[in-house]
């Protein structure tokens, strides 16, 4: 909820035009090699860069901003270094939903969070439904996300209504798609972040990246802040989207 003191930059459609953002937030490990720290020094100064991106989304009066934390994929990394992860997250969940809930923030997860430890499962079940009616915008979490899992768990739930006999092969279209993936009731995404200097999408959001903006920037995530953010939308601003048109 935006404070009386405080313009209420969602009013308006914001200048940069953008409603939706999504960003990759790579490069946590090398922040903290760079200064020979562990890992895990990368992952907590990334829950801060975390924290500030998501108030300056707020100011800069975006409708919806979905951060990869957590692919499907990094599962290979060590046990150790998983288990930091998802601790981070946990700690980062219950030390600050009641902020979101108090500046009217939708917390959202992306990805098969449902498959994770079944304490964390409940308490992001909790932080879901405590912000569910907030009509602010939405902070949406990638979590044991990938872009080709979601889109097997989509094919699988259509088929099952085909199976059901509630939906005919020839009415699969793009609308049927876009209504099973995990992404469904979000807005269209425009713009799409990777830090760390890495130009590859590491199974993000493959499908909603169609027409999407892509943004690379060389600054290591932990690095990255409200001001960042900005200039990315002041690039995405610039640019001359067609989707096929003139
Ligand atoms: C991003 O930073 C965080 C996650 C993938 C969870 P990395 O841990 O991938 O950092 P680099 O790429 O090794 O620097
Ligand atoms: C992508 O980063 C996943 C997240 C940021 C959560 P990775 O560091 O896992 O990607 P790759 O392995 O370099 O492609
Ligand atoms: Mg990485």
């Amino acid at each position: 909820m935006a404070s009386q003191a405080k313009p209420d930059l969602t009013a308006a459609a914001p200048v940069h035009g953008a409603r939706h953002v999504a960003i990759i937030m790579d490069g946590n490990g090398r922040w903290a090699k760079k200064r020979l720290l562990p890992r895990v020094a990368g992952h907590r100064a990334g829950v801060e860069a975390v924290r500030k991106v998501a108030r300056a989304a707020q100011d800069l009066g975006l409708e919806c901003l979905t951060l990869y934390a957590f692919s499907s994929e990094n599962w290979k990394r060590p046990a150790s270094e998983v288990s930091d992860l998802m601790g981070l997250l946990r700690h980062f969940i219950q030390s600050d939903i009641e902020e979101f809930h108090a500046n009217g923030v939708r917390l959202r997860i992306i990805g098969n969070y449902r498959a994770l430890d079944p304490s964390l499962v409940e308490l992001i079940d909790g932080a879901m439904a405590r912000t569910a009616a907030n009509t602010g915008p939405v902070i949406a979490i990638a979590l044991n996300y990938g872009a080709q899992d979601e889109m097997v768990r989509a094919a699988q739930r259509i088929a099952e209504r085909v199976a059901k006999g509630e939906l005919a092969t020839q009415d699969i279209g793009i609308d049927a798609i876009d209504a099973e993936l995990d992404t469904a009731d979000l807005p269209p995404l425009d713009l799409l972040i990777r830090t760390s200097g890495e130009q590859r999408l590491s199974n993000f959001m493959l499908w909603q990246a169609a027409y999407a903006e892509l943004y690379f920037t060389d600054m290591l995530w932990p690095d990255f802040d409200g001001r960042a953010l900005a200039g990315a939308l002041d690039a995405f601003r610039m640019r001359d989207r067609r989707f096929g048109g003139l």
